[in-house]
């Protein structure tokens, strides 16, 4: 007897149950969303066409697929894209996979720009560490008569940055600096009105408890903030009134329980007029905004 084709539903429905068994998180979402991206369709295609059976290429490509999730590369390198601000951005292992909670630091400057009495195209904003360019697109696109320099120390990130910058159609707005953290601005660009930043400030201790997915799939420079995870934290507080004008801002996520020795830090600098701390979307505080004195 000839073996019965496998369905789209068929192929759903073993997969979540070998997700499941496998501990992969959001067994069914993952299935699909493998399945949709293997077949260039949305997730609405598979469910108006659960009977669709499959090709044999088809069905290898996404047992490699598959295999690839249960040794837990996370579904973004598989596939890769991530939606941020509601765009897809593109990303690759080097790169970090731009996460929810950074959405919270371009709701801030976007505030900040607007009750700032600086007109939009007199704006400078530095991206600094922009891995796939997601805040500068953000951005850009929010303020699109805004200047913005992206920053990082990896060129393969500035490389994927470019792309994900192209596919926008914000290259314009956006110019690119390979450089360690703000020392290729130099002493003299007092111009900048926001310095917005995402560092790496993940301890050696924390790193070790990273879940897998993390650990050893998104790059190490993307996450290591070293021993106490606040030495890039605590540069950028150092090296940022250098760069920003008078009263220009800096805005920076930090990691969970980070705040009291960021605040520390920012008082001892003697640099700054004022901070705030905003909590992100779980409570938990996230983002300095520093005003330069
Ligand atoms: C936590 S990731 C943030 C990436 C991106 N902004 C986001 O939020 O998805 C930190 C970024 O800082 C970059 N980075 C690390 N050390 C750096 C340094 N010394 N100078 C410039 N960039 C650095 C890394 O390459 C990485 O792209």
């Amino acid at each position: 007897m000839p073996e019965e084709p496998w369905t789209i539903l068929k192929l759903l429905q073993r997969t979540t149950r070998y997700f499941k068994d496998k501990g992969v998180a959001e067994p069914r979402a993952s299935a699909e969303i493998l399945l949709a991206h293997i077949l260039s369709q949305d997730r609405l295609f598979l469910y108006l066409n659960h009977d669709r059976p499959m090709e044999p290429e088809e069905l290898s490509t996404y047992r490699a697929c598959v295999r690839r999730r249960v040794a837990g590369e996370p579904i973004q390198y598989i596939t890769g894209f991530q939606e941020f601000w509601s765009l897809a951005i593109r990303v690759s292992p080097d790169v970090l996979i731009p996460r929810r909670e950074t959405e919270l630091l371009v709701d801030i400057v976007l505030d900040s720009v607007r009750q700032s009495r600086d007109t939009e195209n007199s704006l400078t904003i530095i991206d600094l560490g922009t891995g796939s360019g997601a805040i500068s697109i953000a951005l850009a696109l929010e303020l699109p008569g805004t200047r913005i320099i992206a920053v990082d120390l990896s060129l393969p990130a500035l490389k994927l940055a470019r792309e994900n910058v192209r596919k926008h159609q914000v290259e314009k707005q956006i110019h690119f600096v390979c450089g360690d953290m703000l020392t290729a601005m130099g002493d003299q660009n007092q111009m900048v009105q926001v310095i917005v930043t995402n560092p790496p400030y993940v301890g050696h201790t924390e790193m070790q408890q990273l879940p897998r997915e993390i650990r050893d799939f998104e790059p190490r420079h993307a996450l290591d903030g070293g021993l106490d995870g606040l030495s890039a934290i605590s540069q950028i507080i150092k090296e940022a009134p250098s760069v920003l004008g008078p009263g220009g801002k800096l805005i920076m996520e930090m990691g969970a329980g980070q705040s009291e020795s960021v605040s520390s830090l920012v008082v001892n600098s003697q640099k700054y007029l004022d901070f705030r701390i905003f909590k992100d979307y779980s409570g938990i505080e996230r983002v300095l905004v520093a005003k330069k004195a």
